[in-house]
């Protein structure tokens, strides 16, 4: 792979920060090195002392003053060296990415610990997207993605899905305009990557199946372009086995993967990593450098604690503990919607995320039902067009999550629903 290709200027001029590679040394220096170097404040002056956290099975987490005085400094950029550890074994264990025994310099796995994945991905964004270059993606689509990219002036092109995913033939006639060779020639303007949501697709729900990742991985191959695979619901599939991934076929170095712990473990607390090829990781910590810094010390030791503490079992028998959550949240939204929408919309039953993608029946553009008339009756759901790129063009859909509602509580809102589609019929 000619990784230097997929780089903006400004990724390619980043330089290692002198500091960072300072105080990195430093946290690993001996006792006995005497640090006159870096501006790291004395912990000694932090108010926090110690902090007991209980969790869920009664266990805790201790923070003596020690290890709260490491929580509250610096550390190092791409993710404290336990918690990086861990998820290597992670994600060997659950992709086994035939990158993992190439050379540094040919593809080799990495992995970086994020603000949340969504900091991660917008990095990924940064280090390859110049003005006027070529992207491809399915929309509907997650807007804080839209939201990262529209702003950086790609140009951003449809490729068509359905209930599976993209469709590869949709991706073959959009690559038929170019040549293989075209990725050689930076005038031809290939696309540089497919950006796509595998698992319970946020809005849509909808998953890719493994035999379209298999033609779509090797169309990566003949145009040579990179695949992001953003999956913060891989978590949340709700059968087993759970499909293959991207990163699970990469033979060349040329997925980037982001994941997270914001559905599983906590939102609140940032905590997402990005594996890739380390040519790319490289960049994106780099721009880590002198953007965050890194992720806070305090969360990714608490979250290392637990980890440790459950092991990959216990890790993996929390996450189907929370699947089978999810799993019933879900059912009781789709009978709520059997229920009260029957005839009035239609829908996929989805299997995996926290989204249900519901297109109502013989309204054109449902836009002003779901932002004006739906709040007024206290229901809020999103509007289809938020996820276009196009956000101006009308839309028949909307997004539902059954992340937080009751099931008596869905049960009014499509209820509520039901009742002002047949009033705005
Ligand atoms: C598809 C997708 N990508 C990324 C994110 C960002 O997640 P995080 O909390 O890990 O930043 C979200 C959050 O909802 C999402 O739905």
């Amino acid at each position: 792979m000619n990784y230097a290709r997929f780089l903006t200027a400004t990724s390619a001029a980043r330089r290692p920060s002198a500091i960072r590679m300072l105080n990195e040394l430093l946290i690993r220096a001996p006792k006995s090195v005497i640090s006159l170097a870096t501006g790291s404040p004395n912990p000694s002056m932090f108010p926090f002392k110690t902090a007991v956290i209980t969790t869920e099975d009664g266990k805790t987490i201790q923070f003596d003053e020690e290890m709260m005085k490491r929580a509250l400094q610096y550390s190092q950029t791409a993710g404290i060296p336990e918690l990086l550890s861990w998820l290597k074994q992670l994600q060997v264990k659950l992709h086994n990415p035939p990158t993992i025994h190439y050379p540094s310099s040919q593809g080799q796995m990495d992995i970086c610990v994020t603000s949340g994945s969504q900091d991660g991905l917008n990095k990924v964004f940064e280090m390859t997207i110049n003005r006027g270059d070529n992207v491809l993606l399915n929309e509907p689509v997650y807007s804080g993605t839209l939201h990262a990219l529209l702003p950086l002036g790609c140009n951003i092109i449809n490729v068509c899905s359905d209930e599976y995913g993209i469709i590869p033939n949709s991706l073959k006639e959009i690559l038929s305009k170019w040549k293989p060779e075209d990725s050689k020639n930076p005038k031809k303007n290939t696309p540089k990557f497919l950006y796509t949501i595998p698992n319970g697709s946020n809005p849509t729900g909808n998953s890719l199946t493994s035999d379209r990742k298999k033609e779509i991985y090797e169309l990566a191959r003949k145009y040579d372009f990179l695949i992001i695979e953003d999956d913060p619901y891989y978590f949340l599939q709700f059968n087993k086995p759970w499909a293959p991934t991207f990163l699970s076929m990469d033979v060349d170095g040329r997925v980037i993967r982001t994941d997270s712990f914001s559905k599983i473990l906590s939102s609140g607390l940032r905590i997402g990593f990005v594996t890739g090829p380390k040519t790319l990781i490289e960049r994106i910590v780099l721009h880590m450098q002198v953007a965050t810094l890194h992720t806070s010390t305090f969360t990714q030791l608490l979250v290392a604690q637990l980890l440790y503490q459950w092991g990959e079992e216990g890790f993996l028998a929390h996450v189907d503990r929370v699947i089978d959550f999810y799993r019933n949240q879900k059912d009781a939204l789709l009978v709520a919607a059997e229920k009260w929408l029957s005839g009035l919309a239609e829908w996929h039953v989805p299997t995996a995320g926290m989204f249900i993608w519901i297109k109502i029946k013989g309204i054109y553009d449902v836009k002003k039902l779901i932002k004006e008339k739906a709040i007024k009756k206290e229901i809020l759901m999103v509007p289809g067009n938020d996820f276009y790129i196009d956000s101006s063009a009308p839309s028949p859909y909307f997004r539902a999550s059954f992340s937080l509602a009751s099931p008596e509580q869905m049960d009014v809102a499509f209820q509520r629903l039901a009742e002002l589609i047949k009033e705005s019929l």
